[in-house]
């Protein structure tokens, strides 16, 4: 049997959802409940391990001019229930500023209904490569610690009994919403490895940013996994990390891992799944 460390905590609709450890139910309706989203509020929205420290970064050089400054990631752009969790609301009405968050909450939750105004970027990534790093992340963080196979792992994550839900809903309800509203842009991880230029400009123009191509120039190199892999700033090194030389929260950032770790019969349970979400929504992802 398979074990992590987990919280249970209901949705707005009573619908359960396990969340990381810290997250309590008081935490969640706090934010749900007295957090004021502002109509220039940006939140990069992601189902765990799609690409959010990707997108933080290129988010964060965008909008200081291609200058990184002296905190890391985690500072630039909280994360929104850890912070809240860790530190209360009150820090974030403080902000004088364009405030830019980070948050893995469901669609559901309706933190987008709260004020329809503000910016989500929500970043997509495929479910096999997206299951593989999150099995070594809830492995090798010592405070989720899952312990069980990859073969449990992977009936979890389709069922939806790891951590924020079941991707698929995660993901549809999100999409879904971004096919009428002009504040959400939907994003996948894949086009950032094919295109990372012309997504770093959707983004910039999403932001209302003017990015010349100097800034272009300047940026991009900032946000590569390597370099981002070697920088304090933005390699994770603050999280809850096993400290060994194998296990790192950049691990390898391809396309195409889940090759590496995916049976034929698991491969065959996530084609079902997506071709499910291709059939009801159009929704498709790139696997290579
Ligand atoms: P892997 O475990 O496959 O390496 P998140 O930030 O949402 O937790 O996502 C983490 C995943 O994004 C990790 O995937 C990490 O390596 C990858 N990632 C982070 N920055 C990246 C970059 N600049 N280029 C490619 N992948 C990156």
């Amino acid at each position: 049997m398979s074990t992590f460390t987990h919280t249970i905590v209901t949705d707005p609709l009573g619908n359960p959802f396990k969340l990381p450890f810290f997250m309590t139910q008081a935490v969640i309706d706090g934010i749900l409940r007295e957090f004021t989203v502002r109509d220039d509020d940006v939140f990069i929205t992601t189902y765990p391990r799609s690409g959010t420290t990707w997108m933080q970064q290129i988010v964060h050089l965008l909008t200081c001019r291609g200058i990184q400054g002296d905190e890391h990631l985690e500072v630039v752009i909280p994360y929104l229930e850890r912070a809240a969790a860790f530190n209360g609301l009150a820090p974030f009405e403080q902000i004088k500023t364009r405030r830019f968050f980070k948050t893995h909450l469901p669609f559901t939750f309706q933190l987008y209904r709260r004020n329809p105004a503000a910016k989500f970027i929500y970043v997509a990534r495929n479910p096999k490569d997206c299951a593989v790093s999150l099995y070594y992340f809830m492995g090798n963080n010592y405070r989720i610690a899952y312990q069980g196979t990859w073969e449990d792992f992977v009936t979890l994550f389709i069922s939806g009994g790891l951590i924020y839900g079941k991707w698929s809903e995660h993901v549809s309800q999100w999409w879904r919403q971004s096919r009428t509203s002009t504040n959400i842009l939907f994003l996948k991880y894949e086009d950032l490895h094919r295109d990372p230029a012309g997504i770093a400009a959707k983004v910039a123009c999403f932001l209302g940013v003017d990015m010349g191509p100097e800034l272009l120039t300047a940026i991009l190199p900032m946000t590569t996994f390597d370099q981002m892999a070697q920088s304090p700033k933005t390699n994770l090194s603050w999280a809850a990390w096993r400290a060994d030389a194998d296990s790192r929260p950049l691990r390898k950032g391809r396309v195409g891992d889940w090759q590496n770790h995916f049976t034929a019969e698991q491969n065959q349970r996530m084609e079902v799944m997506c071709r499910q979400l291709s059939a009801e929504f159009g929704l498709e992802f790139d696997f290579e």
